[in-house]
């Protein structure tokens, strides 16, 4: 029987799908997507053999704490695995307001919505307060999660050279517009581990009246006081009109949030599509996050166990002679330059007992390809140190 055009549409796209070249280098050789048999804090087992997770964002260690395993398993028991809906047909729950109350007083904001993932957080964080006509200024090494808000948004968008703020100044003189401007940047560089200048930049967005929007997905829990954050941390939360994050990193769950006025949040929560029509952040989440909370108020040991670690993981790299891309934080690349490095590397690092994620081009500029790090405040001085022998193993098969 002759194909219908409509079904030689369909095998266009399974077409699409079968001869895709970066899927099939992916299956070919492997790198992601690795099915781990069990996990205990920072060793994960995978084919068999313990290995030292370096790649997780769980920077304050908090995924196994007792206080927060044991609150997600009560919130499970209380109320089920998961409230099967959106919040604005189905409702929310009281933990979903506690939850967001304790956010919005921690982030020094009014109010604060949470979602089920934090991509959905950032991504309306753009998406719902900008619009077509308005000028968007971003950070060129922002998020995808920001693109795809910015893209949504339909407004035009203007780049400026990643963390500077002479060119942001540069490229809004040169955006002669009357119309609303937005700012979008993040917090701290989650590829990088670069701090936003922001003192610089919300100067900059203050005298040309940006609502200025900070993804903090990697600076929370790292930064500022019991790691409020990148704006607490300079003492400039009166400058950014919206933060918004992750829940899967520092609080150990997963999901996110937007913290910024009453009358934002109450906008948020009629315009943006990623909440109206998105099922609401499940029980066990919510309370993990809240209890995660809870410890980094109570417990500041995580905190400077975090740093303590970055700071011997950042000399182990020195000594070594690698180029970190100046991270400044616990989020570390290995710059290696090209693919035809960093798998090589990546490899003998797991070979070595060692789990990293490579990133090439184009998920990184061209030249940056590099393996992404993370130091948890969890990581032992024993793991430290078969980390040190690993990364002197993989350098010597670059
Ligand atoms: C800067 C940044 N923003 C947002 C997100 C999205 O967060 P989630 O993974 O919780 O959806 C990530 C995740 O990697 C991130 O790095």
């Amino acid at each position: 029987m002759a194909l219908s055009f409509f079904s030689k549409n369909k095998k266009a796209i399974q077409a699409r799908c079968r001869d895709d070249y970066p899927t099939k280098m992916r299956l070919k050789y492997a790198p992601y997507y690795h099915a781990m048999e069990a996990q205990n804090g920072t060793t994960v087992t995978l084919d068999g053999r313990d290995v030292i997770m370096l790649s997780s964002n769980d920077y304050l260690g908090l995924s196994f704490h007792p206080k927060v395993v044991e609150a997600a398993r009560a919130a499970i028991l209380k109320w089920g695995t998961s409230t099967n809906g959106a919040r604005i047909s189905n409702g929310s729950r009281s933990f979903h307001l506690e939850l967001e109350a304790k956010l919005a007083a921690f982030l020094g904001r009014e109010a604060c919505h949470v979602h089920a993932a934090g991509y959905l957080s950032c991504m309306s964080s753009v998406a719902s307060f900008a619009q077509k006509g308005d000028v968007i200024f971003a950070d060129k090494n922002i998020h995808s999660c920001l693109w795809d808000g910015i893209r949504l948004s339909m407004a035009t968008v203007e780049r400026f050279s990643h963390n500077n703020p002479d060119d942001l100044r540069e490229v809004i003189a040169q955006t002669n517009t009357d119309a609303p401007k937005m700012l979008v940047m993040e917090g701290v560089y989650s590829m990088e581990g670069h701090i936003a200048r922001l003192p610089e930049i919300a100067e900059i967005a203050e005298e040309n009246g940006l609502f200025s929007v900070l993804d903090d997905a990697h600076g929370f829990g790292v930064l500022g006081r019991q790691g409020r954050g990148t704006v607490d941390s300079f003492g400039l939360n009166d400058k950014i009109d919206v933060i918004c994050g992750s829940m899967s990193k520092s609080l150990a769950s997963v999901g996110g949030f937007v913290a910024a006025s009453n009358e934002v949040i109450d906008y948020l929560r009629s315009h943006s599509k990623q909440t109206t029509f998105s099922a609401a952040l499940t029980p066990a989440q919510a309370a993990a996050s809240m209890a995660a909370l809870d410890v980094m108020q109570t417990e500041p040991q995580h905190l400077e166990r975090l740093w303590a670690n970055t700071k011997k993981y950042k000399a182990i790299l020195k000594h070594l002679g690698f180029d970190t891309w100046e991270s400044e934080t616990p989020a570390v690349p290995i710059v290696l330059g090209s693919k035809e490095r960093v798998y090589p590397f990546w490899k003998a690092l797991l070979d070595r007992g060692v789990f990293t994620v490579m990133s090439i081009a184009p998920a990184v500029p061209a030249g940056k390809d590099l393996i992404r790090t993370a130091v948890s405040a969890m990581h032992t001085d024993e793991q430290l140190e078969k980390i040190a022998d690993a990364l002197a193993y993989a350098m010597k098969k670059l």
